[in-house]
């Protein structure tokens, strides 16, 4: 276990190896109380530094021996490093013995145990925990891996790259021979041994060649694979497509396993997923899971061109593998959700997922620029910042360029990196360099700003209407909070997409001052010095500006447009991204005139009347009407407030939720019977959405009733639950029973858990339900501590933890922060118990904390004292710290 206070490891301070590891041949003999690792590496010193010593990385490793062609040499170990002095100036050969305890292997960083099988996860540093190496990913290598174990006990064994041998050892034992002719950081490197059962699917790609997909997972999962296969064919195909990128690999495999820090990893041609993110059927699986799968399968995939064919030179670029892929994955999900409706949902996902957990961590302790500038455990930065932010940042240099410069980008970025472990400011060049003429070149210094800026730019947006001239002018203007470190802000380059739209509903055509010609209805602006004019010329009537159209960047708009506006481009937009967008604008308005106090605690007939419209529109999608009819989250109002009262907050939203479910008690009806049923299942956008509208219906419907103490909709919800033929409609069912704590959810909760005991999927969802449902009384933390200790409560599988954990300390406020502290003594000892099980997952609940400093009293004091509780415990891991000092400071 890695202890004591870590150094702040910079940037700045990034300097070139000293050796290079060309090839590298492991042996690993596996037993969970102890492997023995033999590690032969052929090493050749770095020209530039002669005479520097060599350091290897290793960590909770026992070293048995060390050899320099085939020679016993002197060594020392120090700072959990083994170094070796006077080496030759000619490649050696290297040759080190360790052992490791992967039974023990409570982390799940390195090389662990789960359900019986041996696994591996090593990045960003677990390849350390394996054997000493040069642990950094600029050091790329040659992979030769034999595995030897037990035959009957671990069937399979795989490594990265393709099959050269197997074959029996003895009677009990077997081996397999691994080879991988790609160099790769070690960071890529991946085994499993353990007994799998797989789906197989050969295909041929646009280049010819035929590769073997396979999907390996535990015996009784294989009829949960087949949406993962689809979506991995998917990918592959639309990489070609797309970008004229093909799978480089004879053959590719993705392995389940249910221990698992993060959602999965992709390894050179053996992704490991945790299996919350491969295995789906109906019955199991909701519309969401379906969804994520393909997503995560697709982002895997996507790794192996922009990742690990061109990889990162040192952690600070992470975002240059994470943000692109990220982008990559949210592109490829819109292109499979096809029409343009189902395109313009998925960007409302993102874009809340983006609000809700980015921008409070821009605002935050934790804030960081896309590329950080230093951190204590990188196992902390794989933040909302690195993968959303960053993936938003690669979409604004799309816009600049257009779709086809962007592949010629891409094109470039591979001619020149190819093999290569590179930098995000290497990725930006390529671009900017196969689009000379772009606003992106011109302004590239600039640009980069998104990178090396953290906190949330907002822009400020003024117009003005001369009847008199038929002219238009927008004023825009932009400035950012400062963050720690960062006082002073530079202005950043705003790609503004944009439209005017009339009251009548025309989208107006747009024509710029001094410009010859009308430019459609929208265009794109570039907000780059920190104030601009942009002037409208032959407008006939005064618009409403429709700005950041599909969100076109990831900042504060402040429009200050009044209510007639909003209702205006909430009817009339032609970018349903602002149309949803209006509608939250005016709920969010409301929302916080009720937490506030000022304004009326009831909802005006117009804003209800327009959400009947929508909900009633015949042209529109379910799945967007879900979107719109859906309140902002609580987290999402609190990000608006300097001090937040989580209580408040919770009391007002539950109220405007329960009027909006009272008033349009006939829609709601309407609603479900126009919607839920949706035939045999297909996790499609159109039945997708269908679902989802169905299932926000019931919960208004059930909620009223509860509230009425009538029984007929509960009656039905339950009906529903129990006849649902998917997990969508059953969870949905039980999710309206168990949030308006109608007197029947106890027994469906129960049905429930009988019915699915031997799916931990499943089962996580049980918990997540019962720790996420609206605070009344205290009932639901005190149910949420109680289920710590049914029997199927573990801290130590991560999915099982966070369901319960994370659904009350991140996704339930009210039920976390109490006036009594309750929850904040909880979190600490929770935060204690697991880091000495698993830092890294200890770290992602200390995080609930975050903003403590905005909170209301007594809420503000008692966080207060809890962080301090967690900071004074021994032996806290560099993961946890770095967490609780950043708070604290
Ligand atoms: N690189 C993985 C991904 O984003 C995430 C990951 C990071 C997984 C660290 C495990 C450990 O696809
Ligand atoms: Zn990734």
């Amino acid at each position: 276990m890695r202890e004591g206070t870590a150094p702040l490891i910079r940037r700045e301070d990034y300097t070139a190896p000293a050796f290079w590891i060309r090839t590298v041949d492991l042996t690993f003999d596996l037993d969970p109380a102890k492997t023995l690792v033999i590690n032969k590496m052929a090493v050749e010193r770095n020209p530039d530094q002669p005479g520097a010593s060599l350091r290897l990385d290793g960590e909770d490793i026992n070293l048995t021996r060390v050899l320099v062609d085939g020679e016993p040499v002197s060594f020392r170990v120090e700072n959990q490093q083994l170094v070796l002095d006077n080496l030759p100036d000619q490649p050696f050969a290297l040759e080190i013995r360790t052992t490791c305890a992967p039974g023990k292997n409570t982390q799940l960083s390195g090389l662990y145990t789960s359900g019986g099988g041996f696994f591996t996860q090593c990045e960003a540093l677990g390849f350390r925990r394996i054997t000493y190496f040069l642990d950094r990913p600029d050091v790329m290598s040659v992979y030769k891996v034999t595995l030897k174990a037990d035959k009957l006990k671990y069937p399979v064994l795989l490594s990265n790259g393709n099959l050269v041998e197997q074959g029996a050892i003895d009677a009990d034992r077997h081996y397999a021979v691994w080879e991988d002719p790609h160099p790769k950081p070690c960071y890529l490197f991946a085994l499993v041994a353990a007994d799998l059962v797989s789906r197989e699917q050969r295909v041929r790609t646009r280049l010819g060649k035929e590769h073997l997909l396979q999907i390996f997972v535990r015996a009784g999962d294989l009829d949960k694979t087949e949406h993962a296969m689809q979506s991995l064919m998917a990918s592959i195909s639309w990489d070609e497509i797309r970008f004229g990128l093909s799978l480089d690999l004879e053959r590719f495999m993705i392995v389940a396993v249910s221990d698992f820090n993060m959602g999965a990893m992709e390894n050179k041609g053996l992704n490991i997923f945790n299996t919350k993110f491969v295995l789906a059927n109906p019955a199991t699986a909701t519309d969401v899971d379906f969804g994520n799968v393909e997503s995560v399968v697709a982002h895997e995939y996507f790794h192996n061109w922009t990742g690990n064919r061109v990889t990162c030179r040192d952690w600070f670029q992470l975002s240059l593998k994470e943000g692109l892929t990220v982008f990559r994955d949210q592109q490829f999900s819109q292109d499979m959700a096809g029409s343009a409706s189902a395109r313009a949902v998925k960007r409302i996902e993102d874009v809340r997922t983006l609000r809700q957990l980015q921008f409070p961590e821009d605002a935050g302790p934790m804030a960081h620029p896309v590329r950080p500038d230093s951190y204590m455990a990188i196992d902390n930065f794989y933040t909302a910042t690195v993968y959303e932010k960053g993936a938003e940042v690669v979409r604004m240099m799309h816009t600049l360029v257009g779709e086809a410069g962007f592949a010629e980008g891409m094109k470039l970025y591979f001619q020149r990196h190819d093999g290569h472990a590179v930098t995000c400011d290497d990725f930006a060049q390529a671009i900017a360099d196969a689009n000379p003429e772009s606003e992106l070149t011109k302004r590239l210094d600039q640009f980069k700003h998104w990178y090396t800026q953290a906190g949330t730019p907002r822009v400020q947006a003024r117009g003005s209407y001369s009847a008199e001239h038929k002219t238009y002018t927008l004023h825009l203007s932009q400035n950012c909070a400062p963050t720690a470190g960062q006082p002073a802000k530079l202005p950043f380059v705003i790609p503004v997409a944009m439209g005017l739209v009339a009251h009548d509903g025309r989208n107006l055509n747009l024509h710029l001052e001094g410009e010859a010609l009308p430019i459609g209805t929208d265009t794109v602006l570039v907000l780059s010095e920190p104030e601009q004019t942009f002037t409208f010329v032959h407008v006939p009537v005064e618009p409403v500006p429709s700005l950041l159209r599909g969100f076109s960047a990831p900042v504060v708009l402040q429009a200050e447009l009044g209510d007639d506006a909003l209702f205006t481009l909430l009817t009339h937009d032609k970018d349903p991204f602002n149309r949803w967008e209006a509608a939250q604008r005016l709920a969010l308005r409301r929302l916080l005139q009720a937490v506030s106090g000022h304004g009326p605690a009831e909802l005006d007939p117009r804003f209800i009347q327009a959400l009947r419209g929508v909900l009633r529109n015949a042209e529109l999608d379910a799945a967007f009407k879900e979107l719109v009819l859906t309140l902002p989250s609580e987290a999402y109002v609190a990000e608006q407030l300097d001090t937040v009262d989580p209580q408040r907050i919770h009391t007002a939203r539950e109220s405007l939720k329960l009027q909006l479910a009272k008033a349009l008690h006939e829609d709601w009806i309407w609603a479900w019977e126009q919607h839920n049923d949706c035939g045999a299942y297909s996790p499609d956008p159109v039945s997708s959405g269908r679902r989802a509208l169905a299932n926000l219906a019931l919960s208004m419907l059930c909620l009223d009733g509860a509230t009425r103490h009538n029984p007929i909709w509960t009656g039905k919800a339950f009906q529903r639950f129990k006849d649902a033929n998917n997990m969508t409609d059953r969870l949905g069912a039980l999710g309206a029973l168990v949030n308006s704590h109608a007197d029947l959810a106890p027994d469906a909760l129960s049905r429930f858990h009988e019915q699915f005991r031997d799916e931990p999927l499943v089962i996580d969802k049980w918990f997540t339900l019962q720790a996420a449902a609206p605070e009344k009384d205290g009932k639901v933390f005190a149910r949420a501590k109680a289920l710590m200790q049914h029997p199927d409560f573990t801290l130590r599988t991560p999915n099982r933890a966070r369901s319960l954990l994370m659904a009350l300390c991140q996704m339930n406020p009210a039920a976390f922060h109490r006036p009594d502290a309750a929850g904040y003594v909880f979190w600490a000892d929770r935060v204690i118990e697991i880091d000495s099980i698993n830092p890294q997952l200890a770290a992602r609940l200390a995080r609930a904390l975050d903003h403590w400093r905005r909170l209301a009293e007594p809420y503000r004091t008692a966080a207060r004292e809890a962080l301090g509780r967690v900071m004074a415990k021994p032996d806290l891991s560099d993961d946890v710290r770095e967490i609780v000092t950043r708070a604290l400071q």
